[in-house]
């Protein structure tokens, strides 16, 4: 809830001058700990200022590069996803797909959404903790299924009935931590599939049961293999914390597909000092795990996704550039669908938030309809014009990063490159490894 922690940081007025350590929502947040007694649970991902996407540029084309024309000129965007092994790698027009978010956390219709936006655009979303819902298989037509240290909702039926399996180690919003589910959530229905008590907080294992590290990872995913006829592609996702050493043993476990998920990624409910505290950036993570693959000569043979506070083209264009095949979004996509509306103001007040600061998505409250499993609250979503938001906004970052692309005199938008961009501060160039603007300078390398 941030709505009321008081954003506005006036500084000096009345000759009153605001402490910068302890400002008015760290005063608020030692209240609130002083009542309650609990750490603080929200959603989303991290709210504090990281290096990140707006900290590069796009050189364009000029006298050295030549630029593509926009109407008239193509520029590829589809992606093939586990061409290294799968006996049926999925095809997807477009380098965005829907990252998981369970159902529990999520309303059937807002999967029903999520799945009828992605279908629009011919891209694939994902299940999530919770298992497969029918409303979302239904409108899905590519569907990833995850596989998670809780098990919830896991079923080898669905595992058939799914086009790619995703193991997830973690999530970039908690790497080392597992899921929240609180007891307001836990319906009838989410009780159900995940083999639970209807009304009772849960906290989901941080680890999965059944291995312990890279080896036992190849069994697992072997098993999988056996499973699904070798026909379904081996999504291995992970939270950005060792991105170098993760993706390198994620690969070598046998991944068709790793999925790197940045500290600025969503979750549906976690603690605040986890969100805030642990993990790296995304845009520090692309490199390192890029790396891995080139050192493993499996850049491009197994196709990294990179998540984690993706919102705009540029975004898109800018993790491509810097050697991902596509990219996934979960807090954009529930946007784009109808969270946080302005429409709603009133009602989120009531609720103690505002349109734009809404995260207690834990309490199930949600007057969108979205982070709520009341059956009157979820109904107000309407899935179709969702879906239809949903591919308007797939649709408009498609547009701007194929803009960007062929500014760059790119043909297909994954032709992009780091020697397409600069950075705009030094911790920027240090971590995507790229110059800083107007120079030829990579801190931490003596040449480029
Ligand atoms: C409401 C919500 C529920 C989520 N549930 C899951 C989940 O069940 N499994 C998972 O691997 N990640 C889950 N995530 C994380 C997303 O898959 C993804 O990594 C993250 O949202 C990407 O960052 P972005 O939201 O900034 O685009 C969830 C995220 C949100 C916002």
């Amino acid at each position: 809830m941030t709505a009321k922690n008081g954003t506005d940081r006036a500084g000096w007025r009345d000759g009153l001058r605001e402490s910068a350590t302890f400002d008015r929502p760290t005063i608020h947040e030692i209240r609130r700990a002083a009542r309650e007694g609990v750490y603080d649970i929200r959603g989303g991902g991290a709210k504090r200022r990281v290096p990140n996407f707006d900290d590069l540029l796009f050189l364009g084309a000029s006298v050295s590069r030549y630029p593509l024309e926009g109407y008239r000129e193509r520029c590829d965007t589809d992606v093939v996803l586990g061409t290294r092994f799968a006996k049926k790698p999925l095809h997807i027009d477009i380098p965005v797909t829907i990252a998981g978010m369970s159902f529990g956390a999520l309303s059937a219709p807002a999967k029903e959404a999520l799945g009828r936006g992605a279908t629009a655009m011919g891209t694939s979303t994902t299940t999530g903790d919770g298992g497969m819902t029918e409303e979302e298989r239904s409108h899905s037509n590519t569907l990833v299924y995850q596989l998670l240290p809780s098990r919830y909702g896991m079923n080898p039926d669905d595992l058939r009935r799914a086009d790619a399996i995703e193991v997830v180690v973690g999530q970039g919003a908690k790497p080392g931590g597992g899921g929240m589910l609180m007891g307001q959530k836990i319906s009838e229905r989410v009780a159900a599939m995940r083999d639970l008590p209807v009304g009772i907080d849960q906290r989901s294992a941080c680890r999965h049961p059944d291995w312990t590290g890279p080896d036992d990872l190849e069994i697992k995913i072997e098993e999988l293999r056996e499973i699904t006829d070798r026909e379904k592609p081996i999504f291995v996702k992970v939270g950005a914390s060792r991105p170098y050493y993760d993706v390198a043993l994620a690969v070598k476990s046998g991944a068709d597909v790793v999925v790197l998920d940045g500290m600025q990624g969503g979750t549906a409910a976690s603690q605040e000092v986890f969100i805030e505290h642990v993990g790296i950036p995304t845009l520090a993570a692309i490199p390192p795990a890029v790396q891995a693959l080139v050192e493993l000569g499996m850049h491009r043979k197994v196709q990294l996704i990179v998540s984690g506070g993706i919102r705009s083209g540029a975004d898109v264009a800018k993790a491509l550039a810097l050697g991902a095949d596509a990219v996934s979004i979960g807090v954009a996509a529930l946007i784009a669908i109808g969270d946080n509306d302005p429409t709603l103001e009133a009602e989120y007040e009531k609720i103690g938030s505002a349109a734009g600061f809404y995260d207690d998505w834990h309490e199930g409250r949600d007057p969108a309809g979205i982070f709520t499993q009341d059956e009157e609250l979820a109904a107000r979503l309407d899935p179709e014009l969702g879906g239809r938001q949903l591919a308007n906004y797939l649709r408009t970052l498609v547009q701007e990063t194929q803009t960007l692309a062929r500014a760059c005199g790119k043909s297909r938008v994954q032709n992009l490159e780091p020697e397409d961009l600069v950075a705009l501060t030094v911790e920027a160039a240090a971590m995507a490894r790229v110059p800083l603007a107007g120079t030829e300078w990579i801190p931490g390398q003596e040449r480029y």
